[in-house]
């Protein structure tokens, strides 16, 4: 056996360098992030042959002193913690004192600095790790680093690196993500002397993702939420503008870029059911939390994170982009947005044209044809068409006109007309019904005979897993020996008729989109057995309703929340005042 010797250090040097700078972008990233850390307002970046042959980091930062870069180039030598409590704290991007030392290993590096009050500036120079030049430079506040022939004394990493067009390629991702995670900071990137981007201070987050993404800004939809001590803000595109890969979602936590597959599937659960499976809705997300509550020291090149607690940033994500989806939905489910006048009003209760579009929108069943009456001649007609049958006088007074091809109700409404989808209607009514816990003692219908269903081996696992939750929106159901369940009652408004359907297309459902508990917070599941429950009990397109079912479910659509837009987002039904009449005949 060899003798075991200590490793000559600039040898050792260059093998812990490369943990740090793998290519690049790697160094880019390094040199941006010590300026951001380093106060800068203007960033430069200059790239020649993709950063190989060099790349140049300018920033009007705070400088160092001439002491102080020598000692930055010395590894585990840095400015920014002072002992490990520190990062229980850290405010900073950089922390190890590594990149520079790192850098300089594999490399011709050279730094001009200069700090606010000095008289004049330094120069530095190394090469290979070895110092080879120190003097004074000119008085200009900031920082310049300048990297060339990266990997000139490691060829075997030379030799990994892509093509020019490829690796400038990665910078400018890479470059593009920081642009979009720091607003206040202008940034400009140039490659072989041509310009690349430029984001200037002055554009705010929403326009920097319209230029940089290519999204329109009036499709970006604001994110602002809070969870268990979780603060998410940021902005998500229209489902319509997801994307094959995650290359468009960028998750920042506490100002720091972060990579994070779980994160990635809490976008997607907040866009369910708009975005379909293999599209990434577009996503730029600012996360703080406390930072004691997270480990960022994780992973050689800081791009992952642990949480104290794995399922508050999930949560928080989730929740705050749902609800800015469905508060966006509301806003845009104005009257204003159909032509009434036009178009028959079939048409005019079709979704708005995003989310028909969308992947994941899925078209209203087809509606029956009315067999005697030919297509409604429009509105006015309509009003004159059916007389208006008068209902209880107390509280809202409503009026239900006629049921329009079994699918929409007409009715006026405290002097408005509506016109209302029964089924988005009812789902959302059923959606809120099902936010709270239906204790077994509360208003139920029992089974005269208890209703055995059958269900496969896994379906009847997967029921089993879910039953708890399943039971507290009020069906009564449990394990009868093998896969068999007996079901005893009913939430009240169920049609018995339709309670084992409602649970066999339930399992069906969960087991094609494979949620159960082993896969999905607990709160996933519950969030999406509510939806199915509700969509699944609600009144159909196409069931006819008499007057009576016609006026309690309006009067019922009073009580709840949200009632305008169902839990999909779709509307629930068209409002038109006697101004909104006006405007539409130019009165
Ligand atoms: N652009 C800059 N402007 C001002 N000071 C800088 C700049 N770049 C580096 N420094 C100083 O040099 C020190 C060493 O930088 P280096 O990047 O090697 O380590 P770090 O940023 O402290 O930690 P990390 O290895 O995690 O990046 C920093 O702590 C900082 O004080
Ligand atoms: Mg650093």
């Amino acid at each position: 056996m060899p003798k075991v010797q200590r490793l000559d250090p600039l040898v050792a040097e260059r093998i812990a360098a490369g943990e740090v700078v793998e290519r690049p972008a790697s160094a880019i990233k390094e040199l941006v992030e010590n300026s951001l850390d380093a106060g800068a307002r203007q960033i430069i970046v200059e790239l020649v042959g993709g950063g190989m042959h060099l790349l140049r980091v300018i920033d009007d930062g705070c400088g160092m002193s001439a002491e102080d870069v020598k000692l930055a180039l010395e590894r585990f030598a840095t400015s920014k913690i002072r002992q490990w409590e520190d990062l229980d704290a850290l405010s900073t991007l950089g922390f190890r004192g590594e990149a520079l030392p790192s850098i300089a290993a594999v490399s011709k590096l050279e730094i001009h600095t200069c700090e606010a009050e000095a008289n004049h500036g330094t120069k530095i120079r190394v090469e290979g790790g070895v110092l080879v030049d120190e003097s004074p430079s000119p008085a200009l506040v900031g920082t310049r680093v300048t990297v060339e022939e990266l990997f000139y004394n490691t060829p075997a990493r030379l030799k990994f690196l892509k093509s020019a067009a490829a690796e400038t390629s990665q910078v400018v991702d890479l470059l593009t993500r920081m642009a979009l995670t720091q607003p206040e900071v202008h940034f400009q990137v140039r490659s072989n002397q041509r310009e690349v981007f430029l984001v200037t201070s002055k554009m705010t987050l929403p326009q920097r993702m319209a230029a940089l993404w290519k999204v329109p800004l009036e499709d970006l939809v604001e994110v602002n939420g809070e969870v268990q001590g979780v603060e998410v803000r940021g902005w998500v595109a229209k489902p319509q503008h997801a994307r094959p890969t995650r290359n468009h979602q960028l998750f920042c936590l506490n100002g720091r870029i972060i990579k994070s597959a779980s994160l990635s599937q809490a976008v997607l659960e907040g866009f369910t059911p708009l975005v379909s499976k293999g599209r990434y809705p577009v996503a730029l997300l600012h996360l703080s939390i406390d930072p004691s509550l997270i480990d960022v020291n994780v992973h050689p090149t800081k791009a992952e994170v642990r949480f104290a607690e794995a399922r508050a940033p999930f949560r928080a994500i989730y929740r705050s982009i749902a609800t800015s989806l469905e508060e966006h939905s509301a806003d845009s489910v104005q009257p204003q947005h159909w032509d009434l006048i036009e178009e028959p009003p079939v048409a005019a209760a079709d979704p708005p044209a995003w989310r028909e579009s969308s992947p994941g929108y899925q078209a209203p069943p087809p509606r029956p044809q009315l067999p005697y009456r030919a297509p409604s001649p429009g509105l006015a007609a309509t009003l004159e068409l059916f007389k208006p049958i008068e209902m209880a006088p107390h509280g809202p007074r409503i009026q239900v006109l006629t049921q329009l091809y079994r699918t929409f109700i007409v009715a006026q409404v405290d002097g408005e007309l509506w016109v209302v989808d029964q089924h988005t209607a009812h789902e959302r009514i059923w959606y809120e019904k099902l936010a709270h816990l239906q204790p077994l003692d509360g208003p139920r219908q029992g089974l005269l005979v208890p209703e055995i269903i059958e269900f496969s081996p896994p379906q009847a696992a997967l029921l089993e897993g879910s039953l708890a939750e399943i039971q507290s929106f009020g069906f009564e159901i449990e394990p009868f020996g093998g896969t068999s369940f007996q079901m005893r009652s009913l939430p009240s408004g169920v049609k018995p008729g339709r309670a084992a359907g409602i649970i066999r297309d339930l399992v069906d459902q969960m087991s094609s989109e494979q949620i159960s508990l082993r896969n999905h917070p607990q709160e996933v599941v519950r969030e999406k057995l509510r939806a199915m429950v509700s969509c699944k009990a609600a009144i159909k397109a196409g069931d006819p309703l008499s007057v009576d079912e016609m006026e309690s479910l309006i009067r019922e659509m009073l009580e709840v929340e949200h009632s305008n837009y169902c839990p999909h987002g779709r509307p629930t039904r068209i409002k038109l005042d006697d101004r909104a009449l006006e405007r539409l005949f130019h009165r």
